[in-house]
């Protein structure tokens, strides 16, 4: 087995390659608005950009989300029972899935898929020599799409886990189909764990996406530096700048990449025009209240047996069983 692999149980490389990106991007960029695919904020350095993110004063979803598995750990380690199989879609900085698994009774396996391979491997590498006893397998996938999980032994309960409330980037139907999806991957007697932002004040939205520091603002931009660095386009990072905030009739924060100016850019042998303060639609972000979020997940033939909401109603957790 590869070196940078070798504690692992298994790793998979699925993710999608340059021509795959390319033709993604390029399809965003010809439609009207022009958007970009989010997923692809996510390269080592918008990795570690987004865990700069996750510790700044503005950013209050990670502690108001990591504060709750801790006082909730005990709880979802009773409901979830010994020897599971925990999946984690999209591994993010793996602090919360540590206080899950640290509460869990003897967990068997741990699934990571996550679309960026180096942070993937990072953290599954750490992980899997903290808790020796479990198999940790690493998808490295957008994990939108069918993926394989590895072949698992043990009877225990199937738990898919999706912290960070990055359900909030599909629209309501993505979300739903999303959600669908993930019934073929727990089965029917398994569950899904799921952290999911609250609506609030607008004005802590608002600064939790224009961060004072300017990191929100520099990950925004790195989605452009990176389609530079890997399809060889032309944007000037210079003319462009970061746009948040929130629509509260979509219930959304909204991501852009603003043009400073009347500007052409090259990308795959195509030139892309840009209008002075067009912008490029680069994320969408949605919030629920409690009510919202168990219709939406009934929808997908879900219902909720569990509500955990922060003591500052900031955030809120979700215990789902597929509906029988
Ligand atoms: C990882 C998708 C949950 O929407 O809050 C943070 C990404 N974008 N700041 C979010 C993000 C700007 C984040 N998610």
């Amino acid at each position: 087995m590869n070196q940078e692999v070798r504690d692992l149980a298994s790793f998979e490389d699925a993710r999608p390659d340059n021509i795959e990106m390319l033709a993604e991007v390029r399809a965003g960029l010809l439609s009207t608005p022009k958007t970009l695919p989010c997923k692809y904020f996510y390269d080592e350095r918008g990795s570690d950009l987004f865990q700069k993110i996750c510790d700044l004063p503005e950013y209050y979803p990670t502690r108001a989300e990591t504060g709750l598995l801790k006082s909730m750990a005990g709880e979802i380690a009773e409901l979830i029972g010994p020897g599971c199989q925990m999946i984690e879609y999209g591994c993010g900085s793996s602090e919360k899935m540590r206080i899950v698994l640290s509460a869990l009774i003897e967990p068997e396996s741990f699934t990571a898929v996550d679309i960026s391979k180096e942070h993937l491997l990072v953290v599954t590498e750490a992980l899997s020599l903290e808790y020796p006893d479990l198999m940790v397998h690493a998808v490295s996938a957008d994990f939108v799409r069918p993926f394989a999980v590895p072949a698992m032994v043990g009877t225990g309960l199937r738990v898919g886990f999706f912290p960070g409330s990055t359900i909030g980037n599909f629209t309501h139907e993505g979300a739903i189909e999303f959600l669908i999806g993930t019934k073929e991957v727990v089965g029917p007697n398994g569950a899904m764990l799921i952290g999911v932002d609250l609506k609030k004040d607008e004005r802590i939205l608002h600064a939790a996406y224009n961060d004072s520091q300017g990191v929100t603002a520099a990950f925004n931009l790195n989605l452009l530096a990176r389609l530079n660095r890997e399809l060889g386009a032309t944007f000037d990072l210079c003319r462009f700048r970061h746009d948040a905030f929130y629509n509260a009739e979509r219930s959304r924060i909204e991501m852009h990449l603003v043009s400073l100016s009347e500007q052409t850019v090259t990308l795959g042998g195509e030139v892309f025009s840009f209008q002075k303060d067009e912008t490029i639609h680069t994320e969408n972000s949605y919030k629920y209240s409690p009510g919202e979020f168990r219709a939406l997940a009934a929808r997908a033939g879900y219902k909720t047996t569990m509500t955990w909401i922060d003591t500052n109603s900031l955030f809120g957790i979700y215990f789902l069983q597929p509906q029988t």
